[in-house]
């Protein structure tokens, strides 16, 4: 029988993240264990700049987490796993539906000795894990490949134990970003919305989370995507044994509106951080 079906937002984000091209574009151009926006400081790599935003959101959790179990929600190659485990003496499950990525993130689990991190291959809309599981949750941008991201944060809250707290980053839309640019932003991550602050803090309160901060970083988009942009016409012709023509002819497309809409100030991306009530709230 024919499947007339159109691929959900699940189906897509899994095919792209497993295809060749794309585990290619991203292995090379972050250094092998990160695929999120880096905070940049100076003349900084990519690989630096990404370790800067992962210290700065666990920067903000609250110290004395030896031992607490955290879920990292759409973990791509597991480096910020690998560094709350390292660091800060977490048991980290890496939450990935990419098969590609996984084994790579077991790969490089084994070889940094990182005991302490397990990969769990499955969708962050349905998660197959407990209730109450969980003392941080730990995502970033990831969210932004979902079209349910409601539905996503009822999950994290689900297995989120009551005090515990959630640390995330997302690429998201200013509310008054006009159709014209998010438009063929959308289209080319194949989606219907963006996220934003005021989405995420919403959804929170009716979850009834408190807001432990909101760190607005929404300046490092652009420079993060231009930096991305540079290494993809630099490495161009290195880039290609491994990836499609296509896709690196697409992918730096899709850069160009990124870093446009970013320097028009109509994305938004930045750190959110929220608690779930305990016993003693
Ligand atoms: C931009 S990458 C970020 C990876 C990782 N968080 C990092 O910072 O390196 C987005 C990640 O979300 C994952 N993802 C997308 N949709 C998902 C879903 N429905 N369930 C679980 N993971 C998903 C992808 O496989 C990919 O690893």
């Amino acid at each position: 029988m024919i499947d007339s079906r159109q691929p959900t937002a699940v189906e897509r984000a899994r095919d792209y993240y497993n295809s060749e091209s794309a585990d290619h574009f991203y292995f090379q151009i972050w250094g092998g264990e990160h695929i999120h926006l880096g905070i940049y400081e100076g003349d900084t790599s990519i690989r630096e700049a990404s370790l800067r935003t992962i210290r700065r959101m666990a920067s903000l959790v609250t110290p004395g987490t030896a031992g607490r179990r955290a879920l990292d929600v759409g973990s791509g190659y597991g480096g910020s796993a690998r560094f709350l485990a390292r660091r800060h003496g977490l048991e980290v499950d890496c939450l990935n539906l990419s098969l590609v990525q996984n084994r790579r993130t077991l790969r490089m689990n084994a070889e940094q000795d990182a005991a302490g991190v397990r990969v769990l291959a499955a969708d962050f809309e349905e998660m197959p894990l407990a209730a109450e599981s969980y003392d941080l949750i730990w995502s970033q941008d990831s969210l932004v490949h979902s079209a349910r991201r409601r539905r996503v944060l009822a999950e994290m809250d689900r297995v989120l134990a009551p005090g515990g707290e959630v640390v995330m980053t997302d690429l998201m839309a200013s509310p008054s970003c006009p159709p014209e640019t998010l438009g063929p932003i959308l289209a080319r991550i194949d989606l219907d919305s963006l996220g934003s602050f005021d989405s995420y803090r919403r959804t929170a309160r009716e979850l009834g989370w408190r807001e432990a901060a909101v760190v607005d970083l929404s300046e490092q988009l652009p420079t993060h995507y231009r930096r991305v942009l540079e290494d993809l016409e630099n490495r161009y012709d290195e880039l290609v044994a491994g990836c499609d023509r296509e896709y690196l002819d697409n992918m730096r497309r899709g850069l160009r509106l990124w870093v446009d809409a970013g320097r028009d100030g109509q994305l938004e991306w930045g750190i959110l951080h929220f608690r779930k009530p305990g016993p003693d709230d």
